[in-house]
């Protein structure tokens, strides 16, 4: 069996809001080995973004165990976790991680300098994902799905270990989302990444090793049967 990257035990995560209080995790469990790919599924608001941010270390469990590459969240502090961030752990969020006034390929530079890369393929990184065309634009001057793609050229530059996509093929045609795919895969095949992708793509969750539904605040291995 592969290494164990990310593994967590009971995460319980809460938010408050005035006097309310919104239970969003509630002893979920999760283990993530290097090379595979784990796909997320779960209705709007069940918790799929929150969980994504306790992996990455920007947001905390309120208890629970959580060790990422070894180490214990508890322990790594705000620094560890940056580094982390950095280097090792690319984070997709939902709506774009793009530096706006820097152009498509100067983010992707940016991006794997901060993880130490020099070479890079971003030229190569954008042919693949078909927006070889957009490397001198700003991100505002590209559609809903070119930011996306050009987001996901900037996390792969960076060359991760362990990738949390959420939605990476949210604004993306059947088409594209399907050219969109195999870089996950391959890179997974390829470097032995680990990848959890919060989709609602069928075709790109079949694709992963295991797909976990979360549902009241824990994770089950989803009965795509159930849910059809
Ligand atoms: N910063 C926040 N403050 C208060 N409630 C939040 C906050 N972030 C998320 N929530 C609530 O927590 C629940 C889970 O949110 P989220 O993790 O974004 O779910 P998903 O990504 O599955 O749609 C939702 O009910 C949402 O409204
Ligand atoms: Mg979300």
């Amino acid at each position: 069996m592969n290494e164990v990257l990310i593994q967590a035990r009971n995460l319980c995560m809460s938010y408050r809001t005035g006097r309310e209080r919104i239970e969003v995790l509630r002893g979920l469990s999760l283990e993530l080995r290097r090379g595979e790919a784990v796909a997320i599924v779960g209705p709007s608001g069940s918790g799929k973004s929150t969980l994504l941010n306790l992996l990455n270390g920007l947001q905390r469990p309120d208890s629970g165990q959580l060790r990422v590459f070894g180490r214990e969240q508890a322990d790594l502090g705000e620094d560890g976790w940056a580094e982390l961030r950095r280097t090792r752990i690319a984070t997709l969020f939902q709506d774009g991680n793009l530096i706006p006034t820097l152009t498509v390929a100067r983010n992707i530079a940016f991006r794997a300098g901060l993880a130490g890369l020099g070479q890079h393929g971003g030229q190569a990184l954008l042919e693949r994902l078909d927006i070889a065309a957009t490397a001198q634009r700003y991100p505002d001057q590209l559609s809903g799905g070119q930011r996306q793609r050009a987001a996901l050229a900037c996390a792969f530059a960076m060359q991760p270990q362990v990738i949390l996509a959420d939605e990476p093929t949210g604004s993306l045609d059947q088409a594209t989302a399907q050219r969109v795919a195999p870089l996950f895969f391959d890179a997974i095949r390829e470097r032995a990444v680990a990848a959890l992708i919060v989709t609602h793509n069928a075709e790109l969750a079949r694709r992963c090793d295991r797909v976990l539904e979360l549902r009241q605040g824990a994770l089950s291995p989803w009965d795509s049967a159930l849910s059809s």
